[in-house]
């Protein structure tokens, strides 16, 4: 008899939403072929960090809410196993689908796997090879253990092929944050609400995002990094929604916070919802930050995005789109700003297939390859 293929997606942390909505909402085209239910395991649980992105996106209530928040990495990887394998037990689905590089991400594709159910993931092969950031071990294992790698450009296709993954089951499909971007943008359209808030004029200020552990646990970096924004500051507003992670580090300081009582042009607000950070950064004259997602979406916008970072595991974003490398190095961010001022920084390109259309691919390529699942 015909059945419908079962698809559990899993959601954990703020970069999950936007990659899970649009693939959700084309699964919702083929629902004689498709159905799902969605998994939050509750890594990130504030309204800010997690409600608003469902609001925002439209993404359905999860069907299973796991609240494994909070905790160490073996704590939190291994809460979200237990719970997990329950709801897989239950649901026996055919394939389960994860995105990005978070603890949800390689917790929920173990767990699946274990039990022999096919794995997919969704922005597979992104490698900064810095293997003391946890996002990178997570990225390596659920990359040896999926079925269906499905990559944002040629560049993770050879990362793969160089840790011998089988051809066969990388599929470039280009960057699907890009499809929940191009949704964003039309939805926040015309609207300058966060802009009055804050009193912000279009390209007169910048965004600022930090939360990487290897910067917002260290007060040396943070000083160093802060050090460069106390003098850009001075020239241009700096809108800095923090990542609870940070505020806890910045309020430990008292170093830090006596540099951000001199800085009164940078204001600080609590983490944004989705349309309404869009509506900030695509007004924004630059951003500085050590977000993976908003490498990307710069690029996507051409523009200038200086990370604070060491390295990147979206590399295109610094070869062809307008993104910059500066480490935590007051004096390459200081080099990089003053770029930005007079006009030279460097002008973004095209990337390919960052289009809005990376679900639809994704979608297609299910369909046909669990074509068989369909018939049991
Ligand atoms: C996680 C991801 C990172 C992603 C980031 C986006 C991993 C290893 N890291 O890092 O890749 O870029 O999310 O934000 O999965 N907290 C709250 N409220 C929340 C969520 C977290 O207060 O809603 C607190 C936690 O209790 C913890 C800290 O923030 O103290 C860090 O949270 P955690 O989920 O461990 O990692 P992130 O730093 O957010």
């Amino acid at each position: 008899m015909r059945k419908k293929i079962k698809i559990i997606n899993v959601v954990g942390a703020r970069p999950n939403f936007m990659k899970i909505a649009p693939f959700q909402r084309e699964l919702d085209k083929y629902k004689k072929i498709f159905q799902y239910k969605l998994v939050h395991t509750g890594q990130h649980y504030d309204n800010n960090m997690s409600t608003a992105f469902f609001k925002d996106l439209n993404i359905k209530s999860p069907d299973y809410f796991l609240n494994c928040g909070g905790g160490g990495h073996g704590e939190q990887t291994g809460k979200i196993m237990i719970e997990f394998e329950k709801v897989l037990i239950k649901e026996k689905p055919d394939l389960v689908v994860v995105a990005g590089d978070v603890n949800s991400t390689i917790a929920c594709s173990l767990t699946a796997v274990k039990l022999h159910i096919k794995v997919a993931h969704i922005e597979a092969g992104c490698r900064s090879y810095d293997r003391t950031m946890p996002e990178e071990i997570n990225r390596i294992l659920t990359d040896a253990i999926s079925d269906y790698l499905f990559t944002l450009d040629n560049m993770s296709v050879s990362n793969l092929l160089k840790e011998g993954v089988s051809k066969e089951k990388i599929y470039f499909v280009g960057d699907i944050m890009i499809d929940s971007l191009v949704y964003g943008l039309a939805k926040v359209k015309n609207k300058n609400a966060i802009l009055e808030k804050y009193n912000l004029t279009k390209n007169e200020f910048a965004v600022l995002t930090l939360h990487r552990p290897s910067n917002v646990d260290s007060e040396k970096h943070l000083i160093e990094i802060f050090s460069a924004l106390e003098i850009i500051q001075k020239d241009i507003k700096i809108i800095f929604p923090v990542h609870p992670r940070t505020l806890k580090n910045i309020e430990k300081s008292k170093k830090l916070l006596a540099i951000l009582s001199n800085c009164a042009n940078i204001i600080l607000t609590e983490p944004c919802g989705y349309f309404d950070f869009i509506e900030l950064f695509s007004n924004s004259k630059f951003v500085i930050t050590d977000s993976g997602s908003l490498q990307q979406e710069t690029s996507f916008l051409d523009i200038p995005c200086i990370t604070v970072r060491e390295n990147t595991e979206r590399p295109i974003t610094v070869s062809l789109g307008s993104n910059v490398i500066a480490g935590r190095d007051k004096n390459k961010i200081l080099k990089f700003y003053r770029q930005i001022k007079s006009g030279k920084f460097k002008k973004g390109k095209k990337i390919v297939f960052w289009d809005g259309k990376t679900s639809a691919r994704i979608v297609a390529i299910l369909s046909q390859k669990l074509a068989a699942l369909n018939y049991k």
